[in-house]
């Protein structure tokens, strides 16, 4: 059984068609790039998968489970259990120090309090030492890493990733592909990566690429 499984998923925003994905799935323990242009509508998709935003039509099935079948209750539940997601924009609670955000998203999970579970998370990252820093006492690269370890404190079986090297130079771009790496293997996961980015091709083979469906509207296009 694929760990994802979509069919017939179609998504306008806008009236302007974002996604339209007859059919796709990815094998537990694979790991698969989502390709596509700024606008393509993988960061639609990462929310769809990950049950924050429902598709117009079509079917998500994660570890067989149809997503969208479930009240929201237990689309957080599934989620909780299943997947950890590294935002595009990290989402870290400034009010929170490293640690603590890493106990929220075990609360989150609906799984029990772990000093040990969040602090190996924060090692396996080189954070070890900054348990008790705040957000903003850390530089981007930390603070990113530390959205890596948050994502997988809860040992997700489906870690999302979306655009986690953009920003980053060549030398930290290579280094934050394989944290995901090393974090995904160390607890199993499926590894989906959202990128435009060319440097993250050579080391996931399996890839998912998404058109762009429709002209962006600051492009000015006439319909
Ligand atoms: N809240 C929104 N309001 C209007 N348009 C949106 C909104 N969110 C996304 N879009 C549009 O939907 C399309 C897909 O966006 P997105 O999923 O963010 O693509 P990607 O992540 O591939 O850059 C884009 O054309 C974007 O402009
Ligand atoms: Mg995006």
């Amino acid at each position: 059984m694929p760990l994802i499984d979509v069919t017939g998923l179609r998504h306008a925003i806008a009236g302007r068609p974002v996604l339209d994905i007859p059919h796709w799935s990815v094998e537990a323990g694979r790991h698969c790039l989502l390709l596509g242009p700024s606008g393509s509508g993988k960061t639609t998709l990462i929310h769809a998968l990950a049950g924050l935003k429902r598709p117009d039509q079509g079917r998500i099935l994660l570890d067989g489970q149809a997503v969208w079948d479930l009240n929201a209750a237990a689309r957080d539940h599934l989620r909780g259990r299943l997947i950890g997601i590294v935002f595009q924009t990290l989402h870290l609670v400034a009010a929170l120090d490293v640690a603590q955000n890493l106990h929220l998203a075990r609360w989150l999970a609906g799984l029990a309090s772990d000093a040990g579970a969040v602090a190996k998370a924060l090692d396996r990252v080189g954070l070890g030492a900054r348990l008790s820093a705040r957000p903003d006492q850390l530089s981007q690269g930390e603070k990113q890493r530390v959205a890596i370890a948050r994502a997988v404190v809860t040992e997700p079986k489906l870690i999302l990733a979306d655009e986690p090297t953009s920003a980053l130079d060549d030398e930290n771009c290579a280094r934050v592909l394989d944290l995901l790496l090393e974090q995904a293997a160390a607890c199993g996961a499926t590894l989906l990566v959202a990128t435009h980015d060319g440097r993250t091709r050579e080391r996931i083979t399996d890839r998912m690429e998404l058109p762009r469906l429709s002209a962006l509207p600051a492009e000015g296009h006439a319909a």
